[in-house]
């Protein structure tokens, strides 16, 4: 997708909703897109939360931002779909598969009446199933079509590992793999701080087996914790998506644990599923040779085996 500078960079988000309307907050303090499009079912929702971020113009760089329809969608360099139910207390990302397939197919639909020539991302949950909802519904290339995955998981779990090992969060590399859910784990045996593997870094204790347990399971547990206290996240995840949005039309080549098709890779196919991922202006491209544990290999099939199950009960 060659992007001319002259042209406006355009994008397209789908779901008015706390997600949603946080995305295009934080995105417009960025200036990385000229416009930014709001669509929802519910017009008034769209068109209200347009004009409470609108008359913020004059504290931001973009300028131009409008409830828009599925006509938008042809245009758009990105399109990001936030729509759909959320999770409630103590309920499983892949409990909303039955509420959210009917949506997603549609907008999937919507999408592909278009002809649209952009990348779409997809953040409604289970993102890891409507992802491949969306991609096998809209028949583009798999580069086109990816998921948030567990960029967010793996964010959260850099907070915990920058307190415990008292480092900055950015020297701190460790991915979250697998579902973006329940499934997820951490691989530890790629994790480092800087230059150095996190098992061999000195400056403070190192890390047992019990601590990496418990981190892993506070970043499971994190959004279960969140939406108890406060009904739903969406802060991190409308950073999370900034930064994913802006590898894209910035053409930046960032790793990122992205949700994307796997077609034979780790002895894993037909299924999205989050592993490192090189995200640029034509989407996401899998991170070759990315080398696991034997553990880790075992826990992302398990994941992905779940997923496919899940998936296998739609009709898509
Ligand atoms: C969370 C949502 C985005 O993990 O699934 O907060």
């Amino acid at each position: 997708m060659p992007h001319n500078p002259w042209q406006q960079r355009k994008i397209v988000i789908v779901g008015a909703g706390s997600v949603g309307a946080t995305f295009a907050f934080a995105l417009a303090q960025t200036g990385d897109f000229e416009e930014i499009v709001i669509v929802d079912s519910n017009q008034a929702l769209s068109e209200g939360q347009v004009l409470d971020l609108a008359q913020g113009f004059c504290f931001m760089p973009t300028t131009k931002m409008r409830a828009g329809g599925i006509e938008d969608y042809a245009d758009a360099d990105v399109i990001v779909i936030t729509a759909g139910s959320k999770q409630r207390p103590d309920e499983s990302r892949l409990n909303l598969l039955k509420r959210n397939q009917k949506i997603m197919c549609s907008i999937a639909d919507d999408i592909k009446s278009q002809d649209p020539k952009g990348v779409i991302l997809v953040v409604s949950n289970p993102v890891d199933i409507l992802t491949k909802v969306v991609l096998e519904r809209t028949g583009l290339p798999a580069n086109r079509v990816f998921g948030s995955g567990t960029v967010l998981d793996s964010a959260r779990l850099r907070y915990y590992l920058a307190d415990r090992m008292k480092v900055d969060i950015h020297n701190v590399h460790a991915y979250v793999l697998g579902e973006h859910g329940d499934s997820e784990f951490t691989a530890w045996s790629i994790a480092s701080i800087g230059c150095i593997d996190i098992d061999q870094y000195s400056l403070t204790e190192p890390l047992t087996q019990a601590e990496k347990a418990s981190i892993t399971e506070n970043v499971q547990r994190s959004a279960y914790k969140i939406i108890e206290a406060k009904g739903s996240t969406y802060f991190a995840i409308g950073m999370a998506l900034v930064k994913i949005v802006s590898a894209i039309i910035k053409d930046k080549k960032s790793l990122l644990t992205v949700s994307r098709l796997i077609t034979g890779q780790h002895g894993i196919d037909d299924v999205c599923i989050s592993l490192p991922c090189i995200v640029s202006k034509d989407g996401a491209q899998l991170m070759p040779n990315i080398h696991l544990s034997t553990e880790e290999q075992q826990q992302l099939v398990e994941s992905a085996n779940i997923l496919k199950e899940q998936y296998a009960t739609l009709q898509v």
